[in-house]
């Protein structure tokens, strides 16, 4: 751009300036206001018109429409003028160090998404939400410096509201039953909070499809009762809380694949409907109470049963014993109380039993004993198969309805008493021999209007009141005004519900674009837009731009001894990688790409993408710390991982002279990269798919903990090119079928790739091993055929581990399962990485009991924040010009025209 031309420029923008100012001066004042309070403010703030600045978009009259300055590792506060900007449709400022108290958003009546999540925000206003009425998208996830706060029940107001997200933000208090109010919401995320109390019954009938409640600090309690009447449901995380009672009918969820419920009290026998759900492809169950026969779900389904950790009569497939199904079909009736599911555990009730006694063969149930228990429920007909009962007790409790005639069968029964309950209807007429006792039960043998012998094991029959038939007419007037008012409550409940189920239908349609929001499976690129059905805000959520992350080669020279032998850490991938160290100590590993591996892509593209990449932050990436270019040469600068990659410990290590590594290391290493590629497929706003998972992109630290290496990076290569030589990225042995076949990429030929990971660290075999006879040489193909048990875990396992505890078998055979799960031939067979850490998890934690260890994945690693290794590499080398302020503007004359990253990039690159 000419001198010349720059100048017009300038005037009119200018001129338009001026005019804007009068017409937006508000506007200006509040961007003025939000500059200061942010430190540093991103380079291209300065100047006045805001609506040039990065991240910030304008209407036509220069109000600020969109705010997005996600990733920019940004400390300071939000103003709270921000409130004042009445045209803010879009606010996004996730992933940074913002800290201080969120102000109030009250009235920003045209808002549709705020995202705040990842920042160190202190606390929310109780009004925050007030008058949003426009807001769809609220995430404020991973805020773990949040003071306590509620969930208003105002969020009802909300009613546009799609996705609701804040996990990790000390949430306390209960959910309020707002639900019915919000009949656009899809998301609901408020994992790792301190919510208690029970599910809201509005969430009955809501359409939520992701509900993700899990690990609260106290537990959420009550019943799952409410799930089976959402229908939508598609992911229900519940795990790691205190709900109790038993797993409802959930037959009506017909699309439901995901559903953790481990970590729970639920008790009774596990639905058959459960088993027949035609979506199901994921559950988890363990450490429940869980009762009766083990439940059999089908092949495509992954499950953690728990067989030890739940209370199953018998540990394979299979009914239970005749007594031991009649007891728990007793136990059925009772609500199963979760006193009896701690203690009737396996498949022989005479086996200490609480409340059982049997007869001296130590065979046959003898006597039940139930009295003072302050057990609620009815009294099961199934007493009449235990045949060798001679006595009943089920006094002073509060059960209801009849007593069962079936009882009057028990050729042997010597005593019931059932005093002191509510029950009510006919008294069965019992042989002369059994001791009856029904005293204290009000309404027993007293309200049977009909009065026709022999019919009367139906619960208390009152329809219309009676004309007093019993001593006390006034008591059975009141119950029936009670029962007349009931129904009638009932009757306008009903024709309610049909009028909001018909308005719900005709919202479905409307919906049915949303749906993309579960699962991103099936996009066809490496890098996805999560918020892809954000309508007009995804366009603008969409933009990103580069950061401080260009490093002179100077520095890369310096400290890498100008790329001398000696600092050559490895070969492979797309080049050479060196080690460096800075003046401070600081070491890093400098990845130096042979001019021509980038092939034609474009450099802006480059650029654009490793901008990108540098922001992805998490305890298990290996942080990717900036980058070079210089000529037809790219440079990549990584933090440096001291003990190497992965496959020099589990295939090179009698080589290099260490310890080959224990399955303690082993499956945490394996947690470590499924929580990396999880976070990279799922947890950071954008998505990315690595492509080219294997031991050498894994690397370890000191503390033999793992870390992923170049994600995303895979798909900057030209076909052909290293790896073998493939039309696909990625490398032999680890390809998924169908990525081999059509190229078609999805996070699924990761989950495939890290299967084939989970059977080399099993094995200690590589991938693909061309020395070994044909039919050998391929792992997953000699893996999937030697696994046919369980047993099998013996002969492929890796014998340089010297294992001799059942325990260690059961986690390898573990680890096996989940590695055959992974590596299914179908991309829709396999699990998603989440479910893969929610195995490998508790096989860590065995070890491990850190509760740490769970949030750990959410975590950035803020121990390497960009902006400190840079300002250190700035103060040290004083070269890389990309910070000096003075400089970018010595080089771009324009000072009105904002300095994009990619023109200063055209004019100065690393040089
Ligand atoms: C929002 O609007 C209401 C009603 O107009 C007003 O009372 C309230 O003060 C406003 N809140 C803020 C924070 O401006
Ligand atoms: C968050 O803020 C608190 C003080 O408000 C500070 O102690 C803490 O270190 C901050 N955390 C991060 C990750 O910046
Ligand atoms: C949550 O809020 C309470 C009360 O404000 C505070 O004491 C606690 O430290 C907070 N928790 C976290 C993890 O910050
Ligand atoms: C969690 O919530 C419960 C009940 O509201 C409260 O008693 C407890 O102190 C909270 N725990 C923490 C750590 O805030
Ligand atoms: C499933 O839906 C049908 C029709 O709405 C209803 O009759 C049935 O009771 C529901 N089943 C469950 C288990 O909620
Ligand atoms: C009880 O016995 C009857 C008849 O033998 C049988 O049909 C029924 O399934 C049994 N019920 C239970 C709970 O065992
Ligand atoms: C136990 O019950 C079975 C079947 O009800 C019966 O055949 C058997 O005689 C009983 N045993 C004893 C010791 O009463
Ligand atoms: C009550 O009893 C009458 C007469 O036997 C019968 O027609 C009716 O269905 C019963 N109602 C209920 C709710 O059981």
């Amino acid at each position: 751009m000419t001198y010349h031309n720059s100048r017009h420029l300038r005037l009119l923008c200018l001129t338009l300036f001026l005019l804007i100012s009068f017409t937006a001066a508000d506007d200006a004042a509040v961007m003025q206001k939000f500059s200061t309070s942010l430190s540093p403010a991103p380079p291209t703030w300065t100047g006045t018109d805001f609506c040039t600045w990065e991240g910030i978009n304008c209407d036509k009259s220069s109000r600020v429409t969109s705010i997005n300055i996600a990733s920019k590792s940004l400390t300071g506060t939000l103003p709270p003028e921000i409130n004042q900007l009445s045209q803010l449709k879009n606010l996004a400022v996730q992933r940074n160090f913002l800290s201080g108290d969120l102000p109030t958003l009250a009235n920003l009546t045209l808002i549709e998404q705020v995202i705040l999540d990842t920042n160190n925000f202190t606390s929310i206003p109780p009004d925050f939400f007030t008058g949003l009425n426009n807001l769809q998208n609220f995430s404020i996830s991973f805020n773990s410096d949040l003071s306590a706060w509620v969930l208003p029940e105002t969020l009802s107001e909300n009613s546009n509201l799609q996705s609701f997200q804040a996990s990790n933000a000390n949430i306390t208090g209960t959910i309020p039953d707002i639900f019915d109010k919000l009949p656009n919401l899809q998301n609901l995320r408020l994992s790792y909070n301190n919510l208690t109390g029970n599910l809201p019954p509005s969430l009955g009938g809501s359409q939520i499809q992701n509900l993700w409640l899990n690990n609260q600090l106290q537990g959420l309690s009550g019943t799952l009762d409410v799930l089976s009447s959402i229908t939508q449901l598609s992911e229900a995380w519940l795990q790691a809380n205190a709900f109790t009672g038993t797993i409802p009918d959930l037959s009506n969820c017909t699309i439901l694949f995901d559903l953790q419920l481990r970590d729970n009290q639920l008790t009774g026998v596990v639905p058959q409907s459960l088993m027949s759900l035609p979506k199901l492809a994921n559950i988890a169950i363990q450490n429940n109470k869980l009762q009766g026969p083990l439940p059999v779900f089908q092949p495509r389904v992954t499950t953690d049963l728990g067989t030890d950790t739940n209370s199953f009569c018998l540990s394979t497939p299979g009914p239970c014993d005749p007594q031991v199904t009649a007891l728990l079909e007793v136990a059925g009736a009772l609500g199963y109380p979760m006193s009896l599911a701690q203690s009737w555990k396996g498949d022989d009730a005479c086996q200490g039993w609480t409340f059982i006694t049997c007869d001296s063969s130590g065979k046959n149930v003898t006597s039940v004993s139930f009295g003072k228990q302050k057990f609620t429920g009815t009294i099961s007909p199934a007493f009449a198969n235990l045949t060798s009962l001679r006595s009943i007790s089920l006094n002073d409790n509060n059960l209801v309805g009849p007593i069962p005639k079936e009882l009057t069968s028990l050729p042997n029964l010597q005593l019931l008493d059932v005093s002191n309950n509510n029950l009510s209807g006919e008294i069965p007429e019992f042989p002369k021999a059994v001791r009856f006792t029904d005293g204290g039960n009000p309404q027993l043998g007293q309200d049977s209007p009909s009065g026709t012998p022999g019919s009367g094991s139906g619960p208390t029959n009152t329809t219309g009141s009676p004309p007093g038939s019993t001593k006390s007419s006034s008591t059975g007037m009141i119950v029936g005004i009670i029962i007349g008012v009931i129904l009638f409550i009932v009757i306008i409940l009903f024709v309610s519900y049909k009028c909001y189920i018909k308005k719900k239908t005709q919202n479905v349609k409307n919906q049915e674009k949303g749906k993309a929001l579960v699962k991103n499976d099936d996009v066809e690129v490496g890098v996805v837009n999560k918020l892809q059905t954000q309508g007009s805000v995804d366009k603008e959520m969409s933009v990103f731009e580069g950061g401080n992350v260009v490093i002179s080669i100077q520095v890369l020279r310096q400290v890498t001894g100008n790329f001398s032998e000696e600092n050559i850490l490895g070969r492979g991938g797309f080049g050479v990688v060196y080690k460096g160290e800075l003046h401070d100590g600081t070491k890093i590993a400098v990845k130096r790409m042979e001019s021509g591996v980038m092939g034609t892509k474009g450099q802006k593209e480059f650029q654009a993408e490793i901008a990108v990449l540098t922001k992805v932050r998490h305890r298990h990436l290996v942080a990717l710390l900036g980058y070079c270019i210089n000529g037809n040469e790219r440079l990549l600068v990584y933090e440096y991982m001291p003990q190497g990659t992965l496959s020099q410990h589990l295939f090179e290590w009698r080589v290099n002279n260490v310890n080959p590594l224990n399955w303690k290391q082993r499956v945490s290493i394996a947690l470590d990269v499924g929580r990396g590629v999880e976070y990279l497929h799922s947890l950071a706003q954008q998505s990315f798919i690595h492509r080219d998972l294997k031991p050498s992109n894994i690397l370890l630290g000191d503390d033999m903990r793992a870390k992923v290496a170049d994600f995303g990076l895979v798909k900057s290569a030209p076909d052909g090119k290293h790896s073998l030589e493939t039309k696909v990225a990625g490398t032999f042995g680890y390809l998924a079928p169908e990525y081999a076949a059509t190229g078609r990429v999805t996070t699924k030929v990761d989950v495939y790739a890290f299967g084939v990971v989970l059977m080399e660290l099993i094995t200690g075999r590589k991938a693909l091993d061309e020395n070994l006879p044909e039919d050998k040489s391929h792992l997953v193909t000699w893996f999937r055929r030697l696994m046919v048990s369980k047993e099998d875990i013996i002969k492929v396992m890796d014998q340089s581990m010297k294992i001799d505890d059942e325990e260690t078998l059961e986690s390898i055979s573990k680890v096996a399962e989940l590695a055959g799960h992974c590596t299914a031939r179908e991309p829709y067979q396999r699990p998603d990485m989440g479910h893969a850490v929610n195995v490998l998890g508790p096989l860590v934690e065995r070890w491990k009991p850190s509760r740490n260890e769970e949030e750990d994945g959410y975590g950035i690693d803020l121990h390497m924040s960009l902006p400190q290794v840079l300002e250190r590499w700035q103060a040290d080398e004083g070269t890389s010009r990309m910070f000096d302020d003075s400089f970018s503007q010595t080089v771009s004359s324009v000072p009105s025209k904002p300095s994009g990253i990619g023109d200063t990039f055209d004019s100065m690159d690393c040089r």
